[in-house]
């Protein structure tokens, strides 16, 4: 469905703005701010930069630049802690981000938390669950925007119960306007203060001072670009996948990824975790009409680097709607491949297919998310649609797909554990040209976002 096609709907792509405290109610909530309170703390979303279990980064905004310090008071049945958070200034806007950690809590008990800035101004009450010790879920999707699709997604995950979530990209389309961040941060907060949220950029994200406003609003591990973390018998790995390739930080990351992967590969051979999960914004393959091939020169060493490590599953966005590949490699169904699934439908907009390829396994033009429920050697995940057939809001969750995968044999865990590559040898095994690598991931990130103005204008 196109925009004109949803205005005619009577469905606006722009929400209003946010009112203080409609994005607070979720069942863990109590209270509110007061009215009329100066500071409140908005945008309220919950992560992690170090043990997913142990921490949790709070991070929330508050309008202007003279808000009082913020403290995050919590506990586990009475507030008995404090923690001060830290502030600076989001990208280009007349906002502080707020930052603080809550750690020295029972990993295994529910934790209540609190936003305070000064005397007269507090937040709701959020209930976050303790993380399991064993089986997860959690939620996936891209492409979110700000329309009643982005809501309907955002309150199916919560409807799910998950334990985190992974967006893969193309948050909020603020393209250079930055108060759309804070509506769409003010939208999410309905799930985000209470399920923490992890993040992968996309294209559009670079839009904002190649990837200033992300990386000033969120807060995620490492450098806040790409990074890793181990979820029980998961490793996850979040590459930009070139997002941010104007940084001229491209190279250093593909080898980051060469020895993370190379790594996790070897420990996933010691029986240390189970699977590898990958999270970037691009598709490594796609059917979407007008879309394939996707960046060749990149996607062919990365593609490369995956296969070679033997990556389980790979989650993307970037291309608007459904895709789930057979495990695949090189543009064809190969058992010890890669499983490729695309959740492009957040909410922003559908697009259209040009086919199906062999290594599609299932496609749909639906706004959707996709729920993993990981349980020893096995994921099983499920597709669930918000809207209906004809793309109209729906008032309840479709399921339009489901999939296991098995965690690989021990051979196969062995075969995938290799040497890590320097530089030199990883580009020349790839028969790779790096400038030709940045001159087409460029070209590629320039070309989509004229696609997707279009698209958005259409
Ligand atoms: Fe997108
Ligand atoms: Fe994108």
């Amino acid at each position: 469905m196109k925009r004109r096609d949803l205005l005619k709907a009577g469905a606006p792509l722009l929400l209003a703005p946010w009112l203080p405290g409609c994005g607070s109610s979720t069942s863990g909530s109590s209270g509110g701010p007061a009215p009329g309170a100066n500071n409140i703390a908005r945008g309220l979303h919950v992560s992690w930069t170090g043990d997913p279990h142990e921490s949790r980064a709070i991070t929330w905004f508050t309008d202007g630049l003279a808000a009082p310090e913020g403290v995050v008071e919590f506990g586990q049945g009475r507030f008995d802690k404090t923690s001060r958070a830290t502030a600076s200034q989001a990208y280009d806007s007349e906002v502080l981000t707020h930052r603080a950690q809550l750690t020295g809590y029972d990993p295994e008990k529910p934790l209540q938390y609190r936003v305070r800035h000064g005397a007269d101004s507090l937040s709701a009450t959020y209930t976050l669950k303790p993380m399991p010790r064993g089986a997860f879920r959690f939620a996936h999707f891209g492409d979110h925007g700000r329309s009643e699709f982005s809501r309907l997604v955002r309150d199916g995950i919560l409807q799910r119960g998950v334990d985190f979530v992974m967006i893969a990209g193309d948050l909020s389309y603020a393209n250079g306007d930055q108060p759309v961040w804070d509506d769409w941060f003010n939208q999410v907060e309905h799930l985000s203060a209470s399920v923490p949220v992890m993040c992968a950029p996309g294209n559009h994200e670079e839009q904002d001072g190649v990837g200033a406003a992300y990386k000033t609003r969120f807060s995620h591990p490492g450098n806040g670009r790409y990074y890793s973390y181990d979820l029980n018998n998961v490793q996850f790995v979040i590459s930009t996948g070139g997002a941010f390739t104007s940084d001229g930080t491209l190279l250093a990351e593909l080898l980051w990824l060469e020895t993370t992967l190379a790594q996790a590969a070897a420990r996933r051979a010691r029986g240390e975790i189970d699977f590898i999960a990958f999270v970037q914004h691009f598709t490594i393959w796609t059917d979407e009409e007008g879309r394939s091939p996707n960046n060749p020169t990149l996607v062919l060493l990365e593609e490369n680097i995956l296969l070679r490590y033997g990556v389980d599953l790979l989650l993307v966005g970037h291309d608007h709607e459904y895709q789930r590949s057979h495990a695949m490699a090189f543009g064809q169904p190969r058992e010890t491949g890669y499983v490729q699934v695309c959740g492009g439908g957040g909410g922003v907009g559908i697009r259209t297919f040009s086919g199906q390829s062999a290594w599609s396994a299932a496609q749909h033009l639906r706004y959707s998310f996709i729920e993993y429920a990981v349980e020893g050697r096995s994921i099983k995940a499920q597709t669930w649609a918000v809207d209906t057939a004809d793309n109209q809001a729906a008032t309840g969750l479709t399921k339009i797909d489901e999939f296991e995968l098995a965690a690989r044999s021990g051979q196969a865990r062995n075969e995938a554990v290799h040497p890590i590559r320097d530089a030199g040898t990883l580009l020349a095994e790839n028969r790779a040209n790096w400038r030709y690598v940045e001159a087409h991931t460029r070209l590629r990130n320039a070309e989509h976002m004229k696609q997707t103005i279009w698209h958005l204008h259409a």
